[in-house]
């Protein structure tokens, strides 16, 4: 079977520990680097996190530091949902630092993407901040990205803002400065994040499953992204869902572009369904989900886990 060479660009993050753990025991999924950003919280934080992670599951995969702040506006965190650390719930071990690499993740996802001989997809699960910059610093390197599936934004409604999703509030520059780029840009947010839940009965399923369902579980204790009762929202996986099971999403194609000066809109991403202001479609969006065939994929996903 040949497998599909991802780049992982991520804040973790509760929701994104679960996408990491479905993405890296994925046997369709090759995945060459993670690059981690500040977001839900410090790019300390998240990067430990990611450590932690890769520990847990046995994966010996390299991680490269990015972004401690957004482009131009000033931090902004979910620590409220994910907890202090980032990722509360859990005592993991503490990781050894051995796959952290010296380079930046900018220079990190340049040099993987220049020496794969398949195009890479990218796969941006916080902030775009790391992203922003590649395409800023290294232009040549569109050529060999085959596709860039993002969770973020919303047609509709904001989860940090009244507007806006956290990934694209948090630093909207990058945001437009992604959308702009002409690259295949395939946007998965809140629309179809608010529809993939977990419910209590499958957490406690998750639960006995095995040892990272385990984790999962006790890390769902404290994760806020929605709560055990209304359903807990699985942002970050349904971008690892569009590679694996497209076919369980609406899609239609639209140009979608960044508000940055509204004083209550920035950060809202802007998606011309009625073609409103006459530009040619620049990104697939993920307008709906199928919530069973989801949970179906969600939960055989984890269990091909350890
Ligand atoms: O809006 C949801 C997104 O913001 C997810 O990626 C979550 O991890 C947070 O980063
Ligand atoms: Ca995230």
């Amino acid at each position: 079977m040949t497998t599909r060479p991802i780049i992982i660009d991520t804040d973790p993050g509760i929701d994104d520990a679960v996408a990491l753990a479905i993405a890296l025991y994925s046997e369709q999924l090759d995945v060459r680097l993670i690059t981690t950003v500040a977001g839900n919280v410090s790019l300390e934080k998240v990067t430990k996190n990611a450590l932690r992670l890769l520990e847990f599951f046995g994966k010996d995969v390299p991680v490269a530091l990015g972004a401690a702040r957004p482009l131009i506006k000033a931090p902004i965190d979910a620590s409220d949902i994910h907890g202090s650390t980032g990722m509360d719930g859990f005592d993991f071990k503490e990781p050894t630092q051995d796959r952290v690499l010296k380079e930046h993740a900018v220079n990190a996802m340049y040099r993987v993407i220049m020496a794969s001989e398949q195009p890479t997809t990218l796969v941006p699960i916080g902030p775009l901040t790391n992203i922003a910059l590649l395409l800023t610093m290294y232009p040549d390197v569109k050529e060999k990205i085959d596709e860039i599936v993002l969770m973020g934004g919303s047609t509709t409604r904001g989860n940090m803002g009244v507007m806006s999703e956290f990934n694209i509030a948090a630093d909207p520059e990058a945001a437009k400065i992604v959308f702009q780029s002409n690259l295949p840009v395939v946007m998965v947010g809140l629309d179809v994040g608010w529809k993939a839940l977990v419910y209590p009965e499958d957490s406690e399923q998750l639960k006995g499953m095995n040892q990272t369902g385990g984790m999962i579980y006790q890390l769902f204790q404290k994760y806020r992204g929605g709560s055990m009762k209304t359903g807990l929202k699985m942002y970050d996986s349904c971008a690892i869902a569009y590679l694996l099971k497209p076919e369980m999403f609406q899609v239609v194609e639209t140009f979608v572009d960044v508000e940055l000066n509204g004083s209550m809109t920035a950060g809202c991403t802007v998606v011309d369904l009625r073609g409103y202001l006459k530009q040619p479609s620049n990104a697939k969006v993920c307008v709906d989900i199928d919530p069973d065939m989801f949970k179906q994929w969600f939960m055989e996903s984890l269990g091909k886990c350890n």
